[in-house]
């Protein structure tokens, strides 16, 4: 031991734990955030939906490392007047960017509550873990996966579609191959998704040591669900060259235009050919709670293994990533490693195995269940459920409101909340690419952008549930308006696509 260390002082005085002198003074100051907090979130539409950090207020946090403390207050309004105005966005209901939940005051309080306990759900027996069990418990019944099935919450769908992807080998090599590697048996593994999947699944194989050449993208039919027939097809003929098809990833919701895959059809295929069905469900799986878009989701239930995301239409506060898995015994394979400083007991606070660290790569892991679980009890799955059908009706009122404007052109058919379109120019991919940045600098509304076909499309993804149609006018508005700007007045005018046929909802 250095000569420092063993000088230090043993007993701390009171100012040398991390705890206040006066707790009266925190406490003033802690219901100050959470009174500005909870005034952020209800009045968050009058606000700028996002705005561009300016220069001066980035160069503060390029600062150096503090070494004297500093008052909390003076903290506090540091960040309340430099991080808070400048947030992602995606509290506000003009927020249609990407796929982002937007959280809620309920979730916050959550949050708060987890940090206060600080508890590691890594493992042992506390009640945050059972908290996490009701969670998968609660999911195992949304999706109707038999009672050995086993879930885990991870940061998000890309975190939960790799360790599907491993969950997958391990199953297709034996536990052998956590020690052996994947070797020569790995490197004919084949897995299969469609060329509309995300790519977090290609990285995924990649990170998994097969490399993304070992993941067949197959085409789409025009509404981008996989082409069932091609994939047969393909697996047959990797069949053939000696190649061993271990995983199929179907889509419920591609990122791009919100497609389901018939995931039915891939269910009965990948049973009978013996391979792994997992579904990227990032935000889709949700759907589930939608009365109206259940039956979409036929064959899910049959899935080997679900991602999803309970922080996009879920609306828990990010991160709350999840991994369901029908057979908890295959996701303990995965996994489980025994340790001497992690011995298991029958009794005392080393009980309740399997923990959660054996399914996933994670030991330290924070309370993500807590929001969740006081997100599903406070509002109910019926009305998560009817936000999650009204993103979708407000879908198919932007796609109305595109279709009756001439000027404006519907790239792809509305299925489910994610609406893809352009404003009509000659150089419309750099005309429509500048419009979203310059409605998200406008503070007014943030949609994203794709590219379908080479073809730069606005991609609005309504997944915020304070989104109303105020916000889609206001979308629709500010398109027309930076277009004109932006573009050359004699643009051809071209016919719209055909409309996508009625949500029964
Ligand atoms: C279909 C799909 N899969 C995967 C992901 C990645 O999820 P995450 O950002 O939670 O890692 C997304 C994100 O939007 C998605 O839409």
């Amino acid at each position: 031991m250095t000569k420092a260390l063993r000088e230090a002082p043993l007993r701390p005085a009171s100012s040398e734990t991390l705890d206040p002198n006066n707790w009266d003074d925190i406490r003033a100051q802690g219901h100050r955030m959470l009174d500005d907090m909870i005034d952020y979130i209800a009045n968050i539409r009058n606000r700028p939906v996002w705005s561009p950090i300016p220069d001066a207020v980035r160069a503060r946090f390029r600062a150096g490392l503090p070494r004297q403390p500093c008052d909390l207050g003076e903290v506090y309004r540091e960040f309340a007047d430099f991080v808070l105005p400048y947030a992602t966005g995606n509290v506000h209901p003009g927020f249609m960017g990407w796929v982002h939940g937007g959280g809620s005051a309920v979730g916050m309080l959550a949050e708060m509550l987890a940090a206060g306990l600080n508890a590691n759900l890594g493992g042992r027996d506390h009640m945050p873990i059972e908290v996490e069990r009701q969670i998968v418990e609660w999911t195992r019944q949304m999706f109707g996966f038999p009672s050995k099935a086993s879930g885990i919450f991870v940061t998000g769908t890309s975190m939960a579609n790799l360790m599907a992807v491993l969950v997958a080998r391990t199953d297709a090599l034996g536990r052998s191959v956590r020690q052996r590697g994947v070797g020569d048996d790995g490197a004919r593994l084949t897995a299969y998704t469609s060329t509309a999947a995300h790519g977090c699944i290609t990285r995924a194989m990649d990170i998994a040591g097969f490399g993304s050449d070992a993941l067949r993208c197959i085409g789409v039919d025009r509404s981008h669900r996989i082409d069932v027939a091609a994939l047969r097809e393909r697996i047959a003929q990797d069949r053939g060259a000696g190649l061993n098809p271990f995983l199929v990833v179907g889509s419920a919701g591609t990122v791009d235009i919100g497609a389901i895959d018939d995931l039915q059809a891939l269910s009965a295929l990948c049973r009978e050919q013996g391979i792994w069905f997992h579904v990227d469900g990032a935000f889709g799986a949700l759907g589930i709670l939608s009365p109206a878009l259940a039956p979409r989701l036929a064959g899910l239930e049959d899935a080997d293994s679900i991602a999803l995301d309970f922080h996009k239409w879920g609306q828990v506060p990010y991160d709350a990533g999840f991994l369901l898995v029908r057979d908890g015994d295959r996701h303990r394979d995965a996994f489980a490693a025994p340790a001497a400083y992690l011995r298991r007991e029958s009794r005392g606070l080393a009980a309740g195995s399997p923990w959660p660290c054996d399914l996933g790569p994670d030991l330290s892991r924070g309370f993500r269940a807590l929001k969740t679980w006081f997100t599903l009890k406070t509002y109910g799955t019926e009305k998560l459920g009817a936000v999650i059908t009204r993103t979708c009706a407000l879908a198919g009122y932007l796609e109305a409101r595109i279709l009756a404007e001439p000027r404006l052109e519907l790239m792809a058919p509305v299925q489910l909340n994610i609406v893809c379109f352009r404003y009509r120019a000659d150089d419309a991919n750099t005309v429509n690419g500048d419009i979203v940045i310059d409605i998200q600098e406008s503070g007014i509304a943030a949609p994203s952008t794709t590219l379908l076909d080479g073809e730069l499309a606005i991609r609005a993804a309504i997944v915020n549930h304070r989104t109303d149609t105020c916000d889609i006018d206001a979308l629709i508005a500010a398109v027309l308006e930076f277009g004109a700007q932006r573009s050359r007045p004699d643009a051809g005018l071209v016919p719209q696509v055909e409309p996508s046929p009625p949500l029964a909802m």
